[in-house]
């Protein structure tokens, strides 16, 4: 596994925003009514965290926790509408997705040791859980399971390492997700959440296809896709700047397809904004 020298140097792509100040570029636009809806929401931190590092590993994760915070009585309100949001309750279920996912994997997949990757993890707040979950109820699986987590920041994996402190078989490694030699030969099971949103057709193509070659015969990738909620995306877009490549079920199954994956199974969450997609590698002869 290719571990990157220089992480934080490099571009995280899910930081999209690219003005110095938000409220400079709302009054050049003449978009001056959004400014009170700026300052309003800059008392809750998940827009906060929104507004400064777009969809940062701790937007998902304050996302994921469904924890609501804030300044002031009025950011902790706000940030428990936001919370609600159609947006956010889908992102939510994602996360969900991703640990019921591996669990099942894991449990078809029968005796040896397996690899399990969160490619890139953030705080790897899904295998851990996972980890939690079979230690209580497989203590045998659990035995035999790696997990690794990939991120190019290295704050998320210290955060990482400090959740995941009492058990011994997590790894976490600095390395940027976009090159071909990062992922582990021979994983078993690949979980990639809140990554090809920020991604090009192109480049969502080349990171599928490394996660394909990277799987062994018969693993499995497990993965998501947004449909576009117009006002989660007004607020994300106008506010913080946060830019994503929404897609249908239909585009990244064709997209899972053309990476190689023998059998691409799709649903929609509840809240119908989120495509929840396990893709299969053509098992050995
Ligand atoms: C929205 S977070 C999602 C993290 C996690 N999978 C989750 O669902 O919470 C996006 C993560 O991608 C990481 N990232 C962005 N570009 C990357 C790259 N080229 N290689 C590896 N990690 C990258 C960021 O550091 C961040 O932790």
């Amino acid at each position: 596994m290719r571990q990157s020298p220089e992480p934080t140097a490099r571009r995280l792509a899910n930081r999209t925003r690219i003005s110095r100040s938000i409220p400079r570029r709302l009054l050049l636009e003449g978009k001056l009514h959004l400014l009170p809806v700026y300052a309003l929401l800059r008392t809750s931190d998940l827009a906060r965290e929104g507004i400064e590092n777009s969809g940062s590993f701790r937007f998902a994760d304050h996302i994921y926790r469904g924890r609501a915070s804030g300044r002031y009585g009025v950011g902790m309100l706000l940030d428990s509408v936001l919370l609600r949001l159609r947006g956010a309750r889908s992102m939510r279920s994602r996360f969900y997705h991703s640990q019921r996912e591996v669990l099942t994997a894991l449990n078809e997949l029968g005796g040896g040791e397996h690899t399990v990757v969160s490619v890139p993890s953030g705080i790897a707040r899904d295998l851990f859980q996972v980890a939690e979950s079979l230690r209580k109820d497989r203590p045998e699986i659990y035995a035999r399971t790696r997990f690794v987590g990939i991120d190019l920041d290295r704050a998320p994996l210290e955060l990482s390492r400090e959740l995941t402190r009492d058990h011994t078989n997590f790894t976490f490694v600095a390395a940027d997700a976009l090159h071909p030699a990062t992922l582990p030969r021979d994983a078993d099971v690949i979980s990639s959440l809140g990554f090809g949103e920020f991604l090009t057709d192109q480049a969502l193509a080349a990171f599928y296809a490394s996660c394909h070659a990277a799987l062994r015969p018969g693993g499995v990738f497990i993965t998501s896709a947004m449909n576009r909620d117009r006002l989660s995306d007004y607020l994300a877009r106008e506010l913080a700047e946060l830019h994503t490549h929404y897609r249908s079920a239909a585009q990244i199954t064709a997209a899972l397809e053309a990476a190689g994956f023998a059998t691409v199974r799709t649903s929609s969450d509840k809240v119908g904004l989120q495509t929840l997609a396990v893709a299969s590698k053509k098992a050995a002869r």
